[in-house]
């Protein structure tokens, strides 16, 4: 809708600027009493002329006015949703003391947590083990994927709000300030777990990323990859002395309403997240 705001204004100035200048130009031909067919060439003229005035200085750089709406509406509608808080995640710490081994026996489904909350730098741990860059300069992430075209993305679920994860940048994007675990719960068949869980990973996913390239076989793709990203966070949990467990029953719709999620993203796996009781 943003980006919507932002293409609607750039041509609007576009077309503004192009009126004016096809006006001038059909103006100059009546004054010169010319015939309807020069008229004619001297709009098209106006038209090429202002193309190319387009191509130069696109946003109707005569008018003060529009620049400053250009300006508003970009600044109101940057990338990161303008006034959108950013939190920059720690560094991950990429020398654990728990071996993989370790890790793979350790880990059990837990659906019982203390209230205590995982830290900023076990939030950040395992955002970066589901979705993190591992190879920044090819932009390689640390869980693999069909093509390296990573359909799948990360949502936090906490009592102080709605976070979205961003691999570019390790930082979360806090979408909605309000307690969704609530909400989150009744979508997932009323699992108390996800309720009483400080932390739930959602991840879901934008299929056509995917489908784009590898037609129909690529549904399956997303959903290989969904088990990947979610085996590291288990595995991850276990490593900080955290449990975890994967939620594949939940009504699509319900938990696409509670986050508010875009039309082309699917829920695929909720991850609640926290200290285990047992
Ligand atoms: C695709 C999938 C969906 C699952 N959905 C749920 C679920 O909705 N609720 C739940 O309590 N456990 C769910 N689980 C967890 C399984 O019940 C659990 O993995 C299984 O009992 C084996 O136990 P373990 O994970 O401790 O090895 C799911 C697991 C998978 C792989």
């Amino acid at each position: 809708m943003k980006n919507f705001i932002h293409l609607f204004t750039v041509c609007f100035l576009i077309y503004n600027e192009s009126i004016k200048s096809r006006l001038c130009w059909v103006r100059k031909g009546l004054k010169s009493v010319l015939t309807p067919l020069d008229s004619l060439k001297y709009l098209l003229k106006g038209r090429i002329r202002s193309y190319l005035m387009g191509l130069i200085c696109p946003y109707g750089f005569r008018n003060v006015n529009l620049w400053i709406l250009f300006f508003l509406t970009a600044f109101c509608t940057n990338k990161s949703g303008g006034s959108m808080e950013e939190i920059k995640l720690p560094n991950p710490n990429l020398k654990g003391k728990t071996s993989v081994e370790e890790c793979i026996l350790k880990r059990r489904s837990k659906r019982s947590y203390f209230e205590k909350e995982p830290s900023l730098e076990q939030i950040s741990q395992l955002c970066w083990a589901a979705q993190g860059l591992t190879e920044k300069k090819a932009g390689f992430r640390s869980a693999p994927s069909a093509g390296a075209l990573y359909p799948l993305e990360l949502y936090l679920v906490k009592n102080d709000g709605l976070f979205r994860y961003i691999p570019e940048g390790h930082k979360l994007v806090k979408l909605k300030p309000d307690d969704l675990r609530d909400e989150l719960c009744k979508a997932a068949l009323y699992q108390e777990f996800v309720k009483e869980a400080p932390l739930n990973f959602i991840i879901t996913a934008v299929y056509s990323r995917t489908t784009r390239r590898y037609g129909e076989r690529g549904v399956m793709y997303v959903h290989i990859e969904v088990g990947h990203v979610a085996e590291n966070i288990h595995l991850q949990s276990v490593a900080l002395g955290l449990g975890s467990v994967p939620i594949g029953a939940f009504y699509e719709d319900e938990v696409k309403k509670v986050l508010s999620l875009p039309e082309e993203e699917t829920p695929l796996y909720i991850i609640p997240v926290g200290y285990p009781k047992d």
